[in-house]
C-alpha cells in the first residue's frame, strides 16, 4: 500500500506521515528533508547566478541514507529548500530516490507536495493536509523551541506565507492537491484528532479499493 500524505509548510503532513506509517508498519520519507538538505548543501551559493546548476548537481549527489532529520529542521533550511525546489533539474534528480521508496515491495508512506499528483499518482489513499497559516505558524514555533531554539513569530509566520507563495507559484504548475485527495483541514484539531481522520481516510481508502475488487 501507498500512502501520499501532501500539504504546505508545517501543515502537520510530517507527523501525520509518520503516525501512518507506524500504525500500517510501513517505511516512511519525509520527502521535504531531500530537498532541505540540496538546500543545505548549496548554502553557501544560494545567491551566486550560477545556483541552479550547483543544486542539481548537489541533488544528483545527495545520499538518502545520510540525510540528518534534526539538523535539517530548522526554519532557514526550509526557505532555502523552496529556494532550490523550484529548478527542473534539481526536481528530476530527486523524482527516482523518491519514486524507489514509493514503489518499495511492503509499500510506504511519503509525505511531502507532490507525492499524490507526481511521485505516486497510484498511491492507495492520498491525503492533501491544510491548516491556517498562524495556526501552522505557532505548531512549527513549539516544535523547534521544544528542542531549544528561540522563534521570532513574526518572520516565521513571514517566511511560511512567503514559502507558500513560492512553493504556489513554481514553475512545474505549483503543488496542487491530486484530483482523488481527501483534503484535511487540521487548524481545529489537535495532534490525536488529525491523526485519527488521517486513519480514518486511509481506512476508507481501503474499503473502497476492496469493494471495487469484487
Ligand atoms: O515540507 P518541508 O517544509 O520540509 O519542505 C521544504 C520545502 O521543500 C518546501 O517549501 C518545498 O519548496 C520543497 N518541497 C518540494 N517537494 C516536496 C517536498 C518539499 O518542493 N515533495
Amino acid at each position: 500500500m501507498i500512502i501520499a500524505v501532501d500539504g504546505p509548510a508545517a501543515s502537520g503532513k510530517g507527523t501525520i506521515g509518520a503516525a501512518l506509517a507506524a500504525h500500517y508498519g510501513l517505511p516512511h520519507l519525509d520527502t521535504g528533508l531531500l530537498y532541505r538538505a540540496v538546500g543545505e548543501a548549496v548554502a553557501a551559493w544560494i545567491d551566486d547566478p550560477q545556483i541552479e546548476a550547483i543544486a542539481t548537481r548537489a541533488a544528483q549527489a545527495l545520499d538518502l541514507d545520510a540525510l540528518d532529520g534534526e539538523k535539517l529542521i530548522g526554519a532557514d533550511a526550509g526557505v532555502r529548500a523552496s529556494r532550490i525546489a523550484v529548478f527542473p533539474g534539481v526536481r528530476q534528480a530527486l523524482f527516482d530516490a523518491q519514486r524507489e521508496f514509493a514503489l518499495k515491495p511492503e509499500g510506504a508512506v511519503l509525505d511531502g507536495r507532490d507525492i499524490g499528483t507526481v511521485i505516486a499518482p497510484e498511491a492507495d489513499a492520498k491525503l492533501f493536509i491544510v491548516a491556517d497559516a498562524q495556526i501552522r505558524t505557532e505548531r512549527r514555533a513549539r516544535q523547534l523551541e521544544a528542542r531549544g531554539a528561540t522563534v521570532d513569530r513574526a518572520r516565521m509566520l513571514r517566511d511560511i506565507t512567503a514559502r507558500d507563495a513560492r512553493d504556489a507559484a513554481a514553475p512545474h504548475g505549483g503543488f496542487r492537491p491530486a484530483d482523488d485527495a481527501v483534503l484535511l483541514d487540521t487548524s481545529n484539531l489537535d495532534i490525536e484528532a488529525a491523526i485519527k481522520a488521517a486513519i480514518a481516510v486511509v481506512e476508507a481508502a481501503i474499503a473502497r479499493k476492496a469493494a471495487s475488487r469484487t
